[in-house]
Protein backbone atom coordinates (compact mmCIF):
# COMPACT_ATOMS: atom_id res chain seq x y z
CA UNK A 1 0.00 0.00 0.00
CA UNK A 2 0.91 3.90 0.34
CA UNK A 3 3.70 3.66 3.06
CA UNK A 4 4.98 0.54 1.08
CA UNK A 5 4.86 2.51 -2.35
CA UNK A 6 6.51 5.97 -0.53
CA UNK A 7 9.60 3.36 0.71
CA UNK A 8 10.07 2.00 -2.32
CA UNK A 9 9.98 5.53 -3.76
CA UNK A 10 12.30 7.15 -1.45
CA UNK A 11 14.89 3.79 -1.67
CA UNK A 12 15.03 4.17 -5.27
CA UNK A 13 16.20 8.33 -4.59
CA UNK A 14 13.29 9.70 -6.24
CA UNK A 15 11.52 12.02 -3.52
CA UNK A 16 11.65 11.29 0.25
CA UNK A 17 8.79 10.12 2.44
CA UNK A 18 8.41 13.24 4.42
CA UNK A 19 10.56 16.55 3.57
CA UNK A 20 11.66 17.87 7.01
CA UNK A 21 14.82 20.01 7.08
CA UNK A 22 17.72 19.46 9.41
CA UNK A 23 20.78 21.16 10.72
CA UNK A 24 23.72 19.69 13.05
CA UNK A 25 25.98 22.33 14.19
CA UNK A 26 29.50 21.03 15.01
CA UNK A 27 29.08 18.07 12.31
CA UNK A 28 32.35 17.52 11.55
CA UNK A 29 33.34 16.21 14.89
CA UNK A 30 33.51 12.77 16.41
CA UNK A 31 29.53 12.85 17.28
CA UNK A 32 28.65 15.12 14.16
CA UNK A 33 29.78 12.71 11.54
CA UNK A 34 28.08 9.18 12.77
CA UNK A 35 25.17 11.44 13.10
CA UNK A 36 24.72 12.57 10.00
CA UNK A 37 25.66 9.68 8.49
CA UNK A 38 22.53 8.13 10.52
CA UNK A 39 20.65 11.10 9.54
CA UNK A 40 21.39 10.68 5.56
CA UNK A 41 19.20 7.38 5.96
CA UNK A 42 16.10 8.81 7.33
CA UNK A 43 13.51 8.89 4.47
CA UNK A 44 11.38 11.63 6.43
CA UNK A 45 14.75 13.88 5.95
CA UNK A 46 14.90 16.27 2.74
CA UNK A 47 17.80 18.46 2.86
CA UNK A 48 20.14 17.54 5.65
CA UNK A 49 22.33 21.05 6.67
CA UNK A 50 26.21 20.31 7.79
CA UNK A 51 27.38 23.26 10.00
CA UNK A 52 31.09 23.47 11.46
CA UNK A 53 34.13 26.13 12.09
CA UNK A 54 36.04 23.74 10.27
CA UNK A 55 36.59 20.46 8.14
CA UNK A 56 32.53 20.06 7.25
CA UNK A 57 33.33 19.94 2.92
CA UNK A 58 34.95 16.79 3.23
CA UNK A 59 32.34 15.27 5.12
CA UNK A 60 29.12 16.52 2.99
CA UNK A 61 30.80 15.71 -0.17
CA UNK A 62 31.92 12.34 1.53
CA UNK A 63 28.26 11.87 2.85
CA UNK A 64 26.04 12.92 -0.38
CA UNK A 65 27.55 9.99 -2.14
CA UNK A 66 25.08 7.89 0.00
CA UNK A 67 22.19 7.36 -2.86
CA UNK A 68 19.32 8.11 -0.05
CA UNK A 69 16.78 11.09 -1.09
CA UNK A 70 18.26 14.13 1.38
CA UNK A 71 20.59 16.91 -0.13
CA UNK A 72 22.99 17.15 2.12
CA UNK A 73 24.56 20.64 1.61
CA UNK A 74 27.75 22.40 3.83
CA UNK A 75 28.55 25.37 5.96
CA UNK A 76 31.71 26.66 7.30
CA UNK A 77 31.96 29.61 9.65
CA UNK A 78 29.60 31.97 11.48
CA UNK A 79 28.84 33.96 8.21
CA UNK A 80 27.45 30.93 6.73
CA UNK A 81 25.58 29.67 10.17
CA UNK A 82 22.35 31.96 9.14
CA UNK A 83 22.24 30.27 5.92
CA UNK A 84 22.51 26.54 7.06
CA UNK A 85 19.67 27.44 9.56
CA UNK A 86 16.91 29.11 7.08
CA UNK A 87 13.80 26.80 7.09
CA UNK A 88 15.12 24.28 9.54
CA UNK A 89 12.48 21.80 11.21
CA UNK A 90 14.76 20.21 13.93
CA UNK A 91 18.42 21.37 14.75
CA UNK A 92 20.72 19.10 16.79
CA UNK A 93 23.66 20.83 18.62
CA UNK A 94 26.62 18.62 19.13
CA UNK A 95 29.38 21.62 18.84
CA UNK A 96 32.35 22.26 21.65
CA UNK A 97 34.81 20.43 23.54
CA UNK A 98 34.06 16.48 24.80
CA UNK A 99 35.34 15.88 28.35
CA UNK A 100 38.98 13.92 28.63
CA UNK A 101 40.19 12.28 31.70
CA UNK A 102 40.39 13.97 34.95
CA UNK A 103 37.44 16.65 33.74
CA UNK A 104 34.66 16.81 35.07
CA UNK A 105 31.38 18.20 33.29
CA UNK A 106 31.57 21.78 34.50
CA UNK A 107 35.53 21.89 33.51
CA UNK A 108 33.66 21.91 30.18
CA UNK A 109 31.50 24.64 31.06
CA UNK A 110 33.35 27.83 30.17
CA UNK A 111 34.17 26.62 26.29
CA UNK A 112 31.36 24.94 25.76
CA UNK A 113 28.77 27.97 27.24
CA UNK A 114 29.82 30.20 25.18
CA UNK A 115 29.51 28.25 22.07
CA UNK A 116 26.13 26.97 22.80
CA UNK A 117 25.04 30.64 23.15
CA UNK A 118 26.37 32.10 20.12
CA UNK A 119 24.88 29.05 18.18
CA UNK A 120 21.52 29.19 19.84
CA UNK A 121 21.09 32.91 18.85
CA UNK A 122 21.75 32.08 15.62
CA UNK A 123 18.89 29.82 15.66
CA UNK A 124 16.53 32.24 17.51
CA UNK A 125 16.97 34.83 14.52
CA UNK A 126 16.72 32.33 12.21
CA UNK A 127 14.81 29.30 12.61
CA UNK A 128 13.04 29.88 15.92
CA UNK A 129 9.96 27.42 15.61
CA UNK A 130 12.51 24.56 14.96
CA UNK A 131 12.79 21.66 17.60
CA UNK A 132 16.06 22.24 19.40
CA UNK A 133 18.27 19.28 20.64
CA UNK A 134 21.20 20.02 22.82
CA UNK A 135 23.76 17.47 22.97
CA UNK A 136 26.71 19.69 24.26
CA UNK A 137 28.00 18.92 27.77
CA UNK A 138 27.16 19.95 30.39
CA UNK A 139 23.65 19.55 29.19
CA UNK A 140 22.51 20.37 32.67
CA UNK A 141 23.70 23.78 32.37
CA UNK A 142 23.76 24.12 28.61
CA UNK A 143 19.86 23.65 28.02
CA UNK A 144 18.99 26.61 30.25
CA UNK A 145 21.66 28.83 29.02
CA UNK A 146 19.83 28.14 25.55
CA UNK A 147 16.56 28.78 27.48
CA UNK A 148 18.03 32.11 28.46
CA UNK A 149 18.95 32.98 25.32
CA UNK A 150 15.83 32.17 23.50
CA UNK A 151 13.89 34.33 26.22
CA UNK A 152 16.20 37.20 25.51
CA UNK A 153 15.28 37.38 21.53
CA UNK A 154 11.89 36.78 22.42
CA UNK A 155 11.28 33.15 21.02
CA UNK A 156 11.35 30.72 23.53
CA UNK A 157 9.08 27.71 23.32
CA UNK A 158 9.97 25.29 25.91
CA UNK A 159 8.16 22.52 24.24
CA UNK A 160 10.77 22.65 21.91
CA UNK A 161 13.71 22.99 23.98
CA UNK A 162 15.33 19.14 24.71
CA UNK A 163 18.48 18.18 26.34
CA UNK A 164 19.36 14.71 24.67
CA UNK A 165 19.54 12.30 27.88
CA UNK A 166 18.87 9.03 25.38
CA UNK A 167 22.27 7.98 25.62
CA UNK A 168 21.40 7.28 29.50
CA UNK A 169 18.13 5.47 28.29
CA UNK A 170 20.25 3.66 25.48
CA UNK A 171 22.86 2.55 28.06
CA UNK A 172 20.69 1.57 31.00
CA UNK A 173 18.47 -0.21 28.69
CA UNK A 174 21.67 -2.61 27.36
CA UNK A 175 23.22 -2.96 30.65
CA UNK A 176 19.80 -4.22 32.60
CA UNK A 177 19.11 -6.32 29.36
CA UNK A 178 22.56 -8.12 29.93
CA UNK A 179 22.90 -8.14 33.80
CA UNK A 180 19.19 -9.34 33.60
CA UNK A 181 19.72 -11.51 30.63
CA UNK A 182 16.72 -10.06 28.97
CA UNK A 183 15.93 -9.54 25.29
CA UNK A 184 16.57 -6.10 24.52
CA UNK A 185 13.32 -5.52 22.66
CA UNK A 186 11.93 -6.33 26.12
CA UNK A 187 13.55 -3.71 28.10
CA UNK A 188 12.31 0.25 28.45
CA UNK A 189 14.31 1.87 31.29
CA UNK A 190 12.93 5.40 31.32
CA UNK A 191 16.07 7.49 33.13
CA UNK A 192 15.53 10.67 35.31
CA UNK A 193 16.67 13.39 36.64
CA UNK A 194 19.94 14.85 34.77
CA UNK A 195 22.79 13.78 32.62
CA UNK A 196 26.12 11.57 33.82
CA UNK A 197 28.73 9.32 32.95
CA UNK A 198 32.67 8.33 33.03
CA UNK A 199 33.54 5.04 31.27
CA UNK A 200 33.56 5.93 27.82
CA UNK A 201 36.35 8.74 28.79
CA UNK A 202 38.50 6.59 30.72
CA UNK A 203 38.58 4.11 27.98
CA UNK A 204 39.30 6.27 25.20
CA UNK A 205 41.95 7.50 27.50
CA UNK A 206 42.63 11.49 26.20
CA UNK A 207 40.42 10.89 23.04
CA UNK A 208 37.22 11.96 23.90
CA UNK A 209 33.88 10.86 25.13
CA UNK A 210 31.40 8.33 23.75
CA UNK A 211 30.19 9.39 20.29
CA UNK A 212 29.23 6.60 18.36
CA UNK A 213 26.71 5.62 20.94
CA UNK A 214 25.96 8.89 21.43
CA UNK A 215 25.66 9.53 17.82
CA UNK A 216 23.16 6.65 17.81
CA UNK A 217 21.44 7.94 20.68
CA UNK A 218 21.04 11.43 19.39
CA UNK A 219 19.89 9.61 16.08
CA UNK A 220 16.76 7.58 17.43
CA UNK A 221 15.75 11.44 19.32
CA UNK A 222 16.22 13.09 15.43
CA UNK A 223 13.61 10.18 14.13
CA UNK A 224 11.58 10.04 17.11
CA UNK A 225 11.19 13.92 16.64
CA UNK A 226 10.46 13.64 12.90
CA UNK A 227 7.75 11.17 13.39
CA UNK A 228 6.38 13.53 15.80
CA UNK A 229 6.32 16.25 13.54
CA UNK A 230 4.83 14.27 11.12
CA UNK A 231 1.54 13.33 12.95
CA UNK A 232 2.40 10.16 14.73
CA UNK A 233 0.53 9.87 17.42
CA UNK A 234 2.13 7.55 19.83
CA UNK A 235 5.68 8.71 20.50
CA UNK A 236 7.95 8.72 23.97
CA UNK A 237 11.51 9.71 24.62
CA UNK A 238 13.37 10.68 27.84
CA UNK A 239 14.61 14.24 27.75
CA UNK A 240 16.04 16.95 29.91
CA UNK A 241 13.41 20.10 29.62
CA UNK A 242 11.62 22.74 31.15
CA UNK A 243 9.81 20.41 33.93
CA UNK A 244 7.12 21.12 37.00
CA UNK A 245 7.52 17.78 38.04
CA UNK A 246 10.15 18.54 41.07
CA UNK A 247 10.92 21.70 42.66
CA UNK A 248 14.01 22.31 40.04
CA UNK A 249 12.66 24.51 37.11
CA UNK A 250 14.81 21.77 34.14
CA UNK A 251 14.84 17.81 34.84
CA UNK A 252 14.83 14.85 32.65
CA UNK A 253 11.80 12.79 32.63
CA UNK A 254 9.59 10.46 29.95
CA UNK A 255 7.83 13.16 28.02
CA UNK A 256 5.49 12.54 24.85
CA UNK A 257 5.92 14.38 21.46
CA UNK A 258 3.55 15.37 19.10
CA UNK A 259 3.91 18.20 15.94
CA UNK A 260 4.23 21.33 18.50
CA UNK A 261 6.87 19.84 20.79
CA UNK A 262 6.13 18.06 24.18
CA UNK A 263 2.46 17.27 24.49
CA UNK A 264 3.02 15.97 28.02
CA UNK A 265 5.31 15.27 30.24
CA UNK A 266 4.93 11.58 31.91
CA UNK A 267 5.12 11.63 35.59
CA UNK A 268 4.40 8.26 36.47
CA UNK A 269 8.14 7.18 36.43
CA UNK A 270 8.52 9.54 39.24
CA UNK A 271 5.82 7.52 41.96
CA UNK A 272 6.41 4.06 43.29
CA UNK A 273 10.18 4.76 43.48
CA UNK A 274 12.18 2.04 45.81
CA UNK A 275 14.09 3.41 48.61
CA UNK A 276 17.33 3.22 47.12
CA UNK A 277 15.55 4.98 43.40
CA UNK A 278 14.57 7.97 46.08
CA UNK A 279 17.40 8.54 47.71
CA UNK A 280 19.34 9.16 44.30
CA UNK A 281 16.79 11.49 43.23
CA UNK A 282 17.14 13.75 46.50
CA UNK A 283 20.89 13.17 46.12
CA UNK A 284 20.81 14.35 42.72
CA UNK A 285 18.87 17.15 43.07
CA UNK A 286 21.41 19.81 44.75
CA UNK A 287 23.90 19.50 41.77
CA UNK A 288 21.53 19.87 39.67
CA UNK A 289 20.22 22.76 40.63
CA UNK A 290 24.31 23.88 40.67
CA UNK A 291 24.21 23.18 37.31
CA UNK A 292 20.87 24.85 36.35
CA UNK A 293 21.53 27.61 38.13
CA UNK A 294 25.24 28.71 36.54
CA UNK A 295 23.77 28.30 33.76
CA UNK A 296 21.24 30.68 33.81
CA UNK A 297 23.59 33.13 35.91
CA UNK A 298 26.12 32.82 32.65
CA UNK A 299 23.56 34.22 30.50
CA UNK A 300 21.87 37.18 32.76
CA UNK A 301 25.23 38.35 33.99
CA UNK A 302 26.54 38.85 30.24
CA UNK A 303 26.08 42.79 29.08
P1 LIG B 1 34.52 16.80 18.91
O1 LIG B 1 35.59 17.68 19.45
O2 LIG B 1 34.92 15.56 18.20
O3 LIG B 1 33.56 17.62 17.95
C1 LIG B 1 33.08 18.88 18.27
C2 LIG B 1 32.91 19.64 16.98
O4 LIG B 1 32.38 20.92 17.32
C3 LIG B 1 34.21 19.87 16.21
O5 LIG B 1 34.06 19.47 14.86
C4 LIG B 1 34.43 21.38 16.33
O6 LIG B 1 35.05 21.94 15.18
C5 LIG B 1 33.00 21.85 16.47
N1 LIG B 1 32.90 23.20 17.03
C6 LIG B 1 33.63 23.81 17.98
N2 LIG B 1 33.25 25.09 18.14
C7 LIG B 1 32.21 25.28 17.29
C8 LIG B 1 31.37 26.38 16.99
N3 LIG B 1 31.53 27.56 17.61
N4 LIG B 1 30.43 26.22 16.04
C9 LIG B 1 30.27 25.03 15.41
N5 LIG B 1 31.03 23.97 15.66
C10 LIG B 1 31.99 24.09 16.57
O7 LIG B 1 33.55 16.46 20.15
P2 LIG B 1 32.42 15.32 20.26
O8 LIG B 1 33.03 14.07 20.77
O9 LIG B 1 31.66 15.29 18.97
O10 LIG B 1 31.51 15.91 21.44
C11 LIG B 1 30.72 17.06 21.24
C12 LIG B 1 29.98 17.45 22.52
O11 LIG B 1 29.02 16.47 22.88
C13 LIG B 1 30.88 17.61 23.73
O12 LIG B 1 30.51 18.74 24.47
C14 LIG B 1 30.59 16.35 24.54
O13 LIG B 1 30.87 16.53 25.93
C15 LIG B 1 29.13 16.19 24.28
N6 LIG B 1 28.59 14.84 24.58
C16 LIG B 1 27.31 14.76 25.04
C17 LIG B 1 26.73 13.55 25.36
C18 LIG B 1 25.31 13.50 25.83
O14 LIG B 1 24.87 12.42 26.24
N7 LIG B 1 24.54 14.57 25.76
C19 LIG B 1 27.50 12.30 25.25
C20 LIG B 1 28.80 12.47 24.69
C21 LIG B 1 29.34 13.71 24.40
Amino acid sequence: PKAQKANQKSQNGLQPVASYKFAILGAAGGIGQPLALLIKMSPLVSALNLYDIANVKGVAADLSHCNTPSQVQDFTGASELGNCLKGVNVVVIPAGVPRKPGMTRDDLFNINANIVKTLVEAVADNCPDAFIHIISNPVNSTVPIAAEVLKQKGVYDPKKLFGVTTLDVVRANTFVAQKKNLKLIDVDVPVVGGHAGTEVVEAKAGAGSATLSMAYAAARFVESSLRALDGDGDVYECSFVQSDLTDLPFFASRIKLGRKGIEALIPSDLSGLSEYEEKALEALKPELKASIEKGIAFVQKQP
